[in-house]
């Protein structure tokens, strides 16, 4: 069982300025929740019992909206507003939060660095705090990716999701080596032109590591931009010969990424439309809107 998680939410989510302005993208909602609400709900699901958030300047928020707040607790209980108590429920979930911040924007690999002395000698999951997995977040892949890794024993286990050819410039791309939705992987690119691109897999934010990674992160040269890439790393895994595993997200369990504004808008749409109280609703305004 995998029992710790790192979450880098330094990023500063300059694609969704100006929104993002003083506030973490992480933050921001989809339907009800914050985005990042639904990683930790995923991970709790998961049975990870201590998080380590790597944060940035000017994402307070976040360390707040994880944190008991007995003021509003006490208000909504003298209120009996019970539904509101249950909207609040979240923060008996139950995990112990941590925070480091990385200090200079040197990229996803040296956010994971961060979280070195956390980790410590046990293998850890590393979720990405702007990406949701699944319709609400309700995904299993954090648990079956700490499976594989057990049964597996890689050194690292990857979530991949089929892309569209054209988009492989967006992310980090895997060669297989096998076939299958649990299936070897040989070498990774990170952000290939479309030609370059060993396949149409892509890295899907969610990664289970044993602590060999920090090793390789410690080699990695930064790339043209100055940063320390966390891909390049799990290839120098692959290229001593340690095994890396990629696990397809099943069918029905896509990625939400947060990072730009046409995919905000169609995640937060789509969330929206399945809100229990509210989507019917929505969904007869959309249909006037549109006609
Ligand atoms: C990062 C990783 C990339 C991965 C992507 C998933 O890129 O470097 O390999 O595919 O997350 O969201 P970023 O989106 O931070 O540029």
């Amino acid at each position: 069982m995998i029992h710790s998680a790192i979450v880098p939410v330094a990023g500063l989510g300059t694609r969704l300025l100006p929104a993002t302005k003083s506030q973490p993208k992480e933050m921001l909602p989809v339907a009800r929740k914050p985005i990042v609400q639904y990683v930790v709900e995923e991970l709790a699901a998961a049975g990870i019992e201590r998080i380590l958030f790597v944060t940035g300047r000017g994402k307070s928020s976040i360390e707040n909206h994880f944190d008991h707040d007995p003021e509003l607790n006490r208000s909504l209980t003298q209120a009996d507003k019970k539904a509101l108590l249950d909207e609040i429920e979240f923060e008996k979930l139950q995990v112990h939060y941590f925070y480091t911040r990385q200090r200079l924007q040197l990229g996803l690999g040296d956010a994971v660095r961060c979280g070195e002395n956390f980790a410590g000698p046990e293998p850890f999951l590393v979720a990405l705090g702007d990406s949701i997995i699944g319709l609400n977040g309700h995904s299993t892949i954090s648990r079956r990716l700490g499976e594989v890794y057990e049964q597996d024993g890689a050194s690292c286990v990857i979530a991949v999701e089929e892309v569209p050819r054209e988009l492989t410039s967006l992310y980090g791309v895997v060669a297989p080596a096998s076939k299958g939705n649990v299936f070897q992987i040989a070498d990774l690119v990170e952000k290939p032109a479309p030609e370059q691109a060993p396949s149409n897999l892509a890295i899907a934010g969610r990664y289970v590591f044993s602590p060999s990674i920090f090793e390789k992160l410690r080699k990695v040269k930064p790339d043209h931009r100055g940063e320390i890439q966390l891909t390049d790393a799990i290839r120098l895994l692959a290229a001593s010969g340690e095994r890396i595993i990629g696990v397809k997200l099943a069918r029905g369990e896509r990625r939400y990424d947060i990072g730009n504004f046409p995919s905000y808008f169609e995640t937060f749409l789509e969330f929206a439309l399945a809100d229990p109280d509210y989507g019917a609703r929505l969904r007869q305004h959309l249909k006037r809107l549109v006609r």
